[in-house]
């Protein structure tokens, strides 16, 4: 099997020359983005930097593979998994806003979490289950969703699903969802619901992701008793620091009354637009807010990052090259290097 069929398993994205085409069609729209680097895909020397045991599975390397390799970058070597070890970090995307970019930053770091050859389970535990059609998994009500281990009690590891892409499993959400929060209200041990069910799966990836709904309620709360971090994505707008003082202090009660692990990772920029005079200095206010807890990595407004989902692909396969793949893959690289500084 090719490194690009392994990495991207969907055999619908890999056969053959359409790949190319699709790939070289859709960059030609993204101007400015990626349009100089189609040729740049053609370097065989950059297999070199693929994990060990990606690359000893894979000897059959095609045009394909290569495509694939040319897009890391001498840096990127750095941050491929080298132990055995797990790393077992639960990170809760948070944020009661909708909109900000929770989804599209849960699907495109586990993504690259995985290309990384980290072992990543995302759980999407919004209604809305945007995480899961953004990952290529469709409704479907025959199938188990996070609902049915919140409130039916089903083995999370049963309702675990394997996406199409390299490392990385999925606990997918589903509309039922929409109704849990009321039907917790009563359960025993309402807060740790979630928790108890990654307990049985935590020992199996580095990372557990989980995409949080646009609200504080319990599935959120949920989320932040099982997580030992919260990332909090944040739009460069000028209401961004609106609703913040809420989400902070909900944190704080989690942490002082439910985890007391639980830390904030960090803010995440997203949908910065130069042309908005503004979010330079939104940027600084939220820097002072966090003081300085805040990724460098600023995720810019990429059109290929809002297309992608309804290909059901992230931006690691939709478009590696333009401006929102090269923001996300370089904050996957922030996170590895806090997850590998704390571990130690
Ligand atoms: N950096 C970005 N550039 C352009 N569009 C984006 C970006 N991030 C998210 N979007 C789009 O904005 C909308 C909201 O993002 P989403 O990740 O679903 O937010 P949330 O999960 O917080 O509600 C989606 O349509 C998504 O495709
Ligand atoms: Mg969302």
């Amino acid at each position: 099997m090719s490194v690009f069929n392994k990495l991207f398993k969907n055999k619908k994205y890999i056969s053959g020359s359409k790949v190319d085409n699709n790939l070289t069609n859709d960059s030609s729209k993204n101007i400015g983005d990626n349009s100089n680097n189609v040729k740049g895909r053609k370097n065989y020397n950059d297999i070199n930097y693929f994990d060990e045991n990606i690359k000893t599975e894979n000897k059959n390397y095609t045009d394909n593979a290569n495509m694939i390799n040319s897009k890391i970058n001498s840096d990127d070597k750095n941050y491929f998994k080298k132990s055995d070890t797990l790393l077992k970090k639960i990170i809760a995307i948070a944020n009661q806003k909708g909109g900000v970019g929770k989804s599209t930053t849960a699907v495109n770091l586990t993504s690259y979490l995985g290309y990384f050859g980290y072992k990543t389970l995302i759980i999407d535990i919004d209604p809305q289950s945007n995480s899961t059609s953004g990952l290529g998994i469709s409704y479907d009500s025959e199938k188990s969703s996070i609902y049915n281990v919140i409130i039916g009690g089903a083995e999370i590891e049963k309702v675990k699903l394997k996406t199409d892409f390299l490392n990385l499993d999925i606990i997918p959400s589903s509309i039922q969802l929409a109704g849990a929060e009321v039907e917790l209200v009563t359960s025993m041990k309402r807060e740790y619901k979630l928790k108890e069910a990654i307990e049985k799966v935590k020992n199996n990836y580095d990372y557990i992701i989980i995409d949080c709904p646009p609200a504080l309620g319990l599935l959120t709360i949920n989320a932040l008793s099982a997580a030992n971090e919260v990332i909090i994505p944040i739009q460069c707008e000028y209401y961004a620091l609106e609703g913040l003082g809420q989400l902070l202090n909900t944190i704080k009660l989690v942490k002082e009354n439910l985890n007391s692990e639980l830390e904030i990772a960090g803010a995440l920029m997203t949908m910065y637009d130069p042309r908005i005079k503004l979010a330079d200095q939104v940027i600084s206010e939220v820097k002072k807010y966090f003081s300085n807890k805040i990724y460098n990595t600023i995720i810019p407004r990429n059109v290929r990052l809002s297309e992608a989902p309804s290909y059901g692909k992230p931006i690691l396969l939709y478009d590696p090259e333009c401006k929102g793949a090269q923001a996300y893959k370089s904050f996957a690289k922030e996170v590895i290097e806090n997850g590998t500084k704390r571990i130690r």
